[in-house]
């Protein structure tokens, strides 16, 4: 039933009182969500868009899914919030579904926490691995992302924090950038990279971890599959990388924020490559499909046995809320009786089929890569390079108008979908795991005439619609 609501009102309390970010107020346009069920949201002025990137690669089961929602009901009939200094049924629930069931009794993993974002599980992570090794540095991919507090925007692998206002051309970082205790290493190379020996990126990693000396390295964090840079690495990315965190003796932790609870055909990205495992895991998103604020670090048993025994004086308001961990045990539980990863493998496989035949018609398609329900299409011009030349390492400054992923987020939102990137030339497609083949269909044939326009704008060919 739909209620009428004073959009204009809210337009007005939203621009003068909301703290916006990205845009600055004078290009500010107001897009107002009215509702949302499941693969689809509803704008305030009635048009209806399919949501081919869950929002943020985050609501993985599509929105408001009966059985998170039925389960947040019910805990709502008996829980408000509970301090983490007290048990409650579902955090033990929560614990026992990431713990045994997804990640299987004779993993890696020991223990979990949940918390209220993917920033709090990567700022506990990376304390953790600080308090473990006792030592301070942290190595950090270039083009990752990590989050919105001061550490975890230390850790991030790109610059500019403002543009300023009056200068749209001007990068400003938080003052401290670069920062102390966060050192860049290389963006990993992409999947389609001709290796000729060992990865350049390696090598260096190397080289800045002799410099540093591994004594005062505590871990290397990385994302197995970027995700806001939006890269699939080098089949021989992940195993070199940790095999430099084993030799070193230092730790690895493994951002799955964006990628975890399955969003790559496996409940965990590292799971494309054989024989790794983390020593302390952080994830978010696609824990409950973000019915509510989440996050969660999983560590592996003998760091988990470290902290038990110890007394770590480390508590949030929000640990383990049972809400939060309701949403969770909804989500998982749905996830495992329906087999979520075998389908998130078909409906891959789908998705990329339909992707590859766009391949031989746009000439501004240069690679497409990814895993499971997350593909990327990176866009190039007609030397084959990257139309807007700092790519990721852009710092979102002057006309982002005439960004491909800006061109192709318009053309396809005039067809009904939702759909575009974060990085200027590359398009991320992350649907919701419940996609349909029709909905894949729309969404690969809006694409197709966005990049229409992308052709005719940057390879002089056709005429723009
Ligand atoms: C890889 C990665 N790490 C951490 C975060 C931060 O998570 P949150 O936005 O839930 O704080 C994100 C968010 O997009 C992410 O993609």
């Amino acid at each position: 039933m739909s209620e009428k609501r004073d959009w204009a009102q809210l337009e007005r309390w939203d621009r003068n009182y909301y703290l916006h970010s990205t845009q600055a107020a004078a290009e500010h346009v107001f897009t107002a969500v009215d509702s949302m069920e499941g693969n689809y949201f509803t704008l305030s002025d009635g048009t209806r868009l399919l949501d081919f990137q869950s929002q943020l690669i985050s609501d993985s089961m599509g929105h408001r899914h009966p059985a998170i929602h039925g389960e947040l009901k019910r805990a709502m009939e008996r829980y408000g919030h509970v301090l983490f200094g007290l048990a409650n049924e579902y955090r033990a629930r929560a614990a026992k579904l990431i713990v045994e069931d997804v990640l299987g009794p004779n993993s890696w993993a020991g223990r979990v926490r949940v918390f209220a974002s993917g920033t709090d599980a990567v700022e506990c992570a990376v304390n953790m691995a600080r308090l473990y090794t006792r030592r301070t540095v942290i190595l950090t991919q270039a083009h990752s992302f990590h989050g919105m507090v001061m550490g975890s925007t230390m850790m991030r692998g790109y610059r500019n924090n403002l543009t300023p206002p009056g200068d749209l051309n001007a990068v400003q970082d938080v003052p401290g950038f670069p920062p102390h205790g966060y050192i860049p290493i290389p963006p990993p190379e992409p999947e389609d990279y001709q290796a000729n020996g060992p990865l350049p990126s390696i090598v260096a990693t190397e080289q800045i971890l002799r410099a540093l000396g591994p004594e005062n390295v505590a871990g290397v964090i990385t994302e197995p599959m970027l995700g806001g840079g939006g890269t699939f690495p080098h089949k021989d990315y992940m195993p070199a990388l940790v095999g430099l965190a084993r030799k070193y003796g230092i730790l690895w932790i493994d951002d799955e924020v964006i990628t975890g609870f399955g969003r790559l055909g496996e409940w965990f990205g590292y799971q494309h490559w054989p024989g790794i495992a983390p020593d302390i895991l952080a994830g978010g998103k696609g824990a409950n499909s973000c019915a509510l604020p989440v996050g969660v670090v999983v560590a592996s048993k003998p760091i988990s046995e470290h902290f038990e025994r110890a007394r770590w004086w480390s508590g949030s308001t929000w640990d383990g809320h049972p809400l939060v961990c309701a949403t969770i045990v909804g989500n998982l539980e749905y996830m495992l009786a329906n087999n979520m990863i075998q389908q998130v493998r078909q409906k891959s496989a789908y998705l990329r089929e339909r992707l590859d035949t766009l391949k031989p018609k746009h000439p501004s398609i240069g690679r497409i890569s990814g895993r499971g329900l997350f593909q990327v299409i990176d866009l190039v011009n007609r030397e084959g390079k990257p139309i807007i030349p700092e790519d990721r390492f852009s710092a979102f400054t002057g006309d982002l108008s005439e960004h491909p992923n800006v061109i192709v987020y318009k053309e396809t939102g005039k067809r009904g979908v939702f759909l575009g990137g974060f990085t200027p030339n590359t398009l991320k497609l992350g649907p919701p795991f419940t996609v349909s083949q029709d909905d894949i269909d729309l969404a690969v044939d809006a694409l197709d005439a966005a990049l229409d326009v992308v052709d005719a704008k940057y390879h002089g060919r056709g005429k723009p619609n």
